[in-house]
């Protein structure tokens, strides 16, 4: 067998786009509409710039954080996703992963395998929910991932039903019957490595979501939970406190870019938010999270925990997310294509890559520890920055641009008469 390690996240990528079929590797790809925000997501992260020092480095570097009050040796934790038909041995290989590396692990609850044998990998485990079915399937589903020991809440509420992508969305059956098979027969044999590691197990996948079974109910389809979610009506900021109250652990909330988001959810009461716009998979046009970190930290950073995600490629990445105000960083489609790659290890050479760049970075900047961080540790071009959400006063007019009392005013001469609610750059 040749050499299974790989040294970058790129490198990783490439060899799960060789390995998985073409429509399981185009799902994990993901991305919306143009994949404006999927581009952002990682571009913004090129634009920031570093200033090594040469000497009065630091011998030693410290990257333990905790975060949703789990003890993490490194700042990056895994981001939850339904991790269908990557790997047979799913989230629970990731579990291990993360566990054997030091770090959490957040399951979606459109995960793979169900969340006793992921705690039992891996008991830093924090449980993923929408905002989906009745109050009452939700406090069940709550009490469920309380007795299978999660020791977290993460309420993912940025997923905005975008279904369209430009370069085409693959076709996923709605369970692998003996019809879909055949039709499938030809990517799984192009693909025989994957293939042979799930015949090997005498299993192939079958796109069900265990942690939404209801009890005595047969397990839903992922496209069967997917349908239900759809039809739920959308939650106001009070079902959000609502179910905050229903849940008496760390809780954080996934997918703010907004300022005035990030406020209300403070207000409702979240131990944690997380900066994020699902890797660029919802509302396309979306700034990058990197852009709106800052702003964000300046208005809840001091009352609650504010993570990000989405985009991290690199530990450098990582370590530009922390100078910018997060306390940690997830990470998504990094450790996917990595399980992809080479299962569990896979995951864990991946969490090896990040934890050398940052400390490789930390060691550069002359710091000793990820807590010494700042925004001076950036270059952050003009115009990098954004600020979602806050209402912006309207500029004082100079005398200049005050029309003079017989002229007719312009355009370009009106001041705006009220203050605005945008997205503006700001630094
Ligand atoms: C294939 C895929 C599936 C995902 N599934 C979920 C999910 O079930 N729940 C969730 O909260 N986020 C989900 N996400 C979003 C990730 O948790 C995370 O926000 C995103 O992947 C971060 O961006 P990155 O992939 O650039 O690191 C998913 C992302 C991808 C790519």
């Amino acid at each position: 067998m040749g050499n299974t390690w790989f040294e970058s996240v790129a490198e990783a990528q490439r060899r799960a786009q060789r390995r998985l079929p073409k429509s399981v590797y185009s799902a994990l790809l993901a991305g919306s509409e143009a994949g404006v925000t999927y581009r952002d997501n990682t571009g913004a992260f090129d634009e920031l710039g570093f200033a090594p020092h040469v000497a009065g480095l630091k011998e030693k570097r410290e990257l333990a954080t905790t975060v949703l009050g789990q003890e993490i040796s490194l700042p990056v934790i895994i981001s939850p996703t339904g991790v269908q038909a990557v790997h047979p041995d799913g989230e629970v290989a990731v579990a291990r992963a993360a566990a054997a590396r030091g770090t959490a692990m957040g399951l979606s609850s459109f995960a793979s395998k169900p969340l006793a044998e992921v705690v039992a990998a891996n008991p830093r485990t924090f449980f993923q929910i929408y905002w989906m079915g009745t109050r009452e399937s939700m406090v069940r589903r709550l009490e469920r991932a309380r007795e299978g020991g999660a020791v977290g809440l993460i309420v993912t509420l940025d997923w905005s039903f975008s279904h369209s992508r430009d370069w085409g969305s693959p076709w996923i059956p709605e369970r692998l019957d003996l019809k879909t098979m055949v039709k499938m027969a030809p990517q799984g044999l192009s693909r025989p490595a994957w293939l042979a590691s799930y015949l090997r197990t005498g299993k192939l996948p079958d796109l069900s979501v265990p942690n939404l079974a209801e009890p005595g109910q047969p397990v839903p389809t992922f496209f069967g939970a997917y349908g239900e979610w759809m039809q739920t009506p959308p939650p106001s900021w009070d079902d959000i406190a609502w179910l905050r109250q229903q849940w008496d652990g760390p809780f954080m909330l996934k997918g703010v870019s907004r300022v005035d988001d990030a406020l209300r959810a403070r207000d409702a009461g979240v131990s944690a938010i997380s900066v994020s716009n699902h890797g660029g998979n919802n509302l396309d046009s979306t700034p990058a999270p990197i852009r709106a970190l800052r702003s964000v930290v300046e208005a809840v950073g001091g009352d609650i925990e504010v993570v990000m995600d989405s985009g991290i490629r690199r530990g450098g990445d990582v370590v530009k997310a922390l100078a910018l105000g997060a306390r940690a960083v997830m990470i998504g489609r990094a450790y996917l294509w990595a399980l992809a790659a080479n299962g569990q290890a896979g995951v864990e050479n991946v969490l090896d890559v990040l934890r050398n760049g940052i400390d490789s970075a930390l060691l550069a900047l002359g710091h000793t520890s990820i807590h010494d961080l700042t925004p001076d540790d950036v270059l952050i071009p003009s115009g990098f920055s954004r600020t979602l959400g806050v209402v912006v006063p309207a500029p004082t007019p100079s005398p200049e641009s005050v029309p003079a009392a017989e002229s007719v005013p312009t355009a370009e001469s009106v001041p705006a008469p009220e203050p605005v609610s945008v997205s503006v750059p700001a630094q």
